[in-house]
């Protein structure tokens, strides 16, 4: 190579680098996706789907689109590809409600998970599906019903969905134990059920993360809980069953009257970083699937309130996100004007739940800065092999 041609490549390359260096200064940096990509993670919320003219945590809001837009990259319906909400009867499905999700999505760039391919929760069932008569071969028509789901909804949307909650809260909080329902009474018992949910969405989605998802948490009284999924865990890895990652729904809540919920954490974290630890000791890699912050323990004046799910969530992120094991992260939903908790849990006092980057107004809140600052001061994401 001569001089000139040389010269010629470093002053190319130096252009190149400071167009690169460019588009980087360009892209807003205070974003939370731009925040969670600088450590190699997505961010995203849950979002819906509403009827024309309602205001219910849709796209349709040109308002809450453009948050959505500007935060996050990643997407997953809150109620749309429930068995509910696209399975009214054995023999019929309706994805009148998620197809337009799923093009709005993908139309403007967003990735998507699916939630969720099973809630092994009676509580969530159809009523068909728990009166349904699996008649004379049981085991063969519950395995057939379930199978036509995955099969159904993951041909349809393809690469599309590119991580699936697979299997949602099987285990009983209370007795650690996992929940019977119609298909396990039918298949042989829960655990039968849900290694052939996982199989049957390995061969229908090779592409897709595969995801058991719970909400066990790092709060008082959810030891039980917590051990129950270690053992679920422990026996999907000693039966082969081809599970990627534990999703964390990570509705994290400060319950008793506190002022410094800074101290609550500390408190909590030692035993919570104990359950990570075994749960990514066994391989597994983490999701945050549903972050928000229930906040009835804190007071009602909004400031203080604020500063408590802040502080409570930065530490929260913080241990999640010192794991490299730790993917996508999502909030359940970026507004407190959608969320689930003001009808879940509505405060004594009557003001409204303020667990959501954005109040009702869409306008940022503490919170936002504490996720901002955690998705930033993060280790950095594992490469992941698959
Ligand atoms: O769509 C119907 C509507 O047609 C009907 O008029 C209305 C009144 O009955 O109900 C509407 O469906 C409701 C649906 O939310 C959509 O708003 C259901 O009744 C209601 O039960 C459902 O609640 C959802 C809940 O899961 C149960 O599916 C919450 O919005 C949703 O935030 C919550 O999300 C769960 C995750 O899936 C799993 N992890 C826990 C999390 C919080 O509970």
């Amino acid at each position: 190579m001569t001089m000139i041609d040389r010269r010629n490549l470093l002053a190319g390359s130096a252009a190149l680098l400071a167009a690169t260096t460019a588009r980087a200064a360009d892209a807003p940096t205070d974003t939370l996706k731009a925040a969670a990509a600088s450590k190699g993670r997505r961010f995203g919320s849950a979002f819906a789907w509403s009827p024309p003219g309602a205001d219910a945590g849709s796209f349709a809001n040109p308002a809450y689109a453009a948050l959505l837009k500007r935060d996050c990259d990643v997407l997953v319906p809150e109620n749309q590809m429930k068995w509910q909400a696209i399975r009214p009867a054995a023999d019929r499905f309706d994805f009148s409600r998620f197809d337009p999700m799923v093009e709005w999505a993908t139309t403007n760039g967003f990735a998507l998970r699916g939630h969720t391919l099973l809630w092994a929760y009676s509580k969530w069932f159809p009523a068909w599906l728990n009166n349904h008569d699996f008649g004379q071969r049981p085991a063969v028509e519950a395995a057939r019903i379930l199978d036509q789901h995955i099969d159904t909804v993951t041909k349809r949307y393809g690469r599309k969905i590119e991580s699936y909650d697979v299997v949602n809260e099987a285990v009983d909080p209370d007795t650690g134990g996992l929940r019977e329902t119609s298909l396990s009474r039918a298949m042989g018992g829960t655990a039968v059920v849900l290694d052939h949910a996982f199989r049957t969405a390995r061969a229908a989605a090779p592409h897709a993360e595969l995801v058991y998802n719970d909400y066990m948490s790092w709060e008082d009284g959810n030891a039980k809980h917590r051990a129950g999924v270690l053992t679920l865990l422990e026996e999907f890895r000693r039966r082969g069953t081809p599970v990627d990652a534990l999703g964390v729904q990570s509705h994290i809540g400060l319950f008793k009257p506190t002022t410094d919920a800074g101290a609550v954490a500390k408190r909590l974290e030692p035993e919570w970083r104990a359950f990570l630890d075994r749960v990514t000791g066994m391989g597994y890699r983490l999701v945050i699937t549903e972050f928000d912050v229930r906040d009835k323990g804190l007071p009602a004046t909004i400031a203080p309130r604020d500063k408590g799910v802040a502080d409570f969530a930065r530490a929260y992120l913080n241990i999640m996100l010192s794991y490299p094991q730790l993917g996508d992260v999502l909030a359940w939903g970026m507004s407190d004007r959608y969320s689930w908790l003001r009808g879940f849990e509505p405060r004594t006092d009557g003001v409204i739940a303020r667990g959501c980057p954005y109040d009702v107004d869409f306008r940022a809140k503490p919170l936002r800065g504490a996720m901002l600052a955690a998705l930033a001061g993060g280790v950095q994401r594992a490469v992941v092999a698959r």
